[in-house]
């Protein structure tokens, strides 16, 4: 049997301030009612911790992950940080969380692929794991959304949220691990999601400021009919090619954009309510955080060997799923 990467532990982090759809009413012509019935979100973190950003998120993650995984940082191999909220435009968030971890015998780097960011690193991160060249490895998914958020924006500010989650990758011999992946891309698709200025296209000026084009742009409903096929053709593709049906799937884990998309992908794949992971209502769209924050709060209900397929879509447009044999009993680490 192949030597696979198999996650040893998952951890997360939020910011302890709370932004919920009644603050939201403050701000802009919105209501609980339609935040909720639209999107599944009650409520969400901020970040509020003076001099913080995403990198401060995400050590705070990989901090917890070490100590709950009895790891010494001199132990890490590799860390892969997925954000598009880096604390700089460069260098990355990567080698930045690992200094300040003293994890200083691994070499890092950053995956922006949007609301895929960490399904990416996570497979990425596998393969180095797979190969041999790397033992252990850390994949962690931080974003500060509501640093690029326009809280005068109703169709944008009310969906997003801040916080960090990340896992810890080893090599096994057993019938666990990560096992596969199906991505897809389509570079016409950021036309609906993205931000208007500070890359090179058209660095930050006073107008851009002005015009408030550093912020997330999104035409929401178009992106909703891509993400719902996207999701469930990937998720498709992958139970095909490992003969999973929806019996012998045990968890779908799937990006926390709007309730109504996971509803919709879930149904057409055929899993059952209660075995698909939801946080929306209390995290909103965290971005590279959603998946592994809902490993981290799934994780006591998660046995050996259960079938799990995360699934996500985001800006770029960037999909895809993975499909994971999960290695441990939660609670039991
Ligand atoms: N409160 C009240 N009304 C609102 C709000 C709000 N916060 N936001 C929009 N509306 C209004 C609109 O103005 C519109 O009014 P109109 O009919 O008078 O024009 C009406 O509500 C319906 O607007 P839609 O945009 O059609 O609403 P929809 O049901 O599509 O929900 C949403 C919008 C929640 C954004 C949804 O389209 C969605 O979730 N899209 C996908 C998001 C996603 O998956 N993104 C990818 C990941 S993000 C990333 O990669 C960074």
């Amino acid at each position: 049997m192949s030597i696979r990467a198999a996650i040893k532990g998952v951890m997360g982090y939020v910011p302890e301030d709370i932004l919920t759809n009644s603050d939201l009413e403050k701000l802009v012509d919105t209501n609980d009612e339609w935040i909720r019935t639209r999107t599944g979100i009650k409520e969400r973190r901020i970040l509020k911790k003076d001099g913080w950003a995403s990198s401060d998120m995400g050590a705070e993650a990989v901090k917890g992950l070490l100590k709950k995984t009895n790891t010494d940082p001199s132990e890490i191999d590799l860390l892969i940080c997925a954000t598009v909220t880096a604390d700089l435009v460069f260098p990355d968030n990567a080698n930045t969380i690992c200094d300040k971890l003293g994890i200083n015998s691994a070499f890092g780097f950053d995956i922006n692929a949007a609301c895929s960011g960490f399904l990416y690193a996570l497979t990425t991160g596998a393969r180095f794991v797979e190969s041999g060249t790397c033992k252990k490895v850390i994949v962690v998914g931080t974003d500060y959304m509501s640093s690029i958020i326009d809280y005068t924006d109703r169709a944008t500010c009310v969906l997003f949220g801040d916080g960090a989650g990340a896992v810890l990758l080893e090599p096994t011999s057993e019938e666990v691990g990560i096992v596969d992946s199906s991505f897809g891309g389509d570079g016409s698709g950021r036309a609906f999601l993205h931000m208007k200025a500070g890359g090179s296209r058209r660095p930050a000026t006073l107008e851009t400021v002005m015009n408030r084009e550093h912020f997330v742009y999104q035409e929401g409903r178009s992106v909703f009919k891509y993400a719902v096929r996207g999701m469930a053709e990937s998720i498709g593709e992958v139970m095909g090619r490992n003969g999973l049906d929806e019996k012998k799937l045990n968890w779908v884990v799937p990006h926390q954009a709007n309730l109504r998309i996971i509803q919709s992908v879930s149904k057409m794949v055929g899993v059952s309510p209660d075995r698909v992971m939801v946080n929306i209502h209390k995290y909103g769209n965290t971005t590279s955080g959603t998946l592994p924050l809902c490993l981290w709060d799934y994780e006591n209900q998660l046995r050996k060997g259960d079938n799990l397929i995360l699934v996500a879509f985001g800006g770029g447009f960037t999909w895809g799923a993975t499909y994971v044999k999960w290695a441990y009993d939660g609670g039991d680490e």
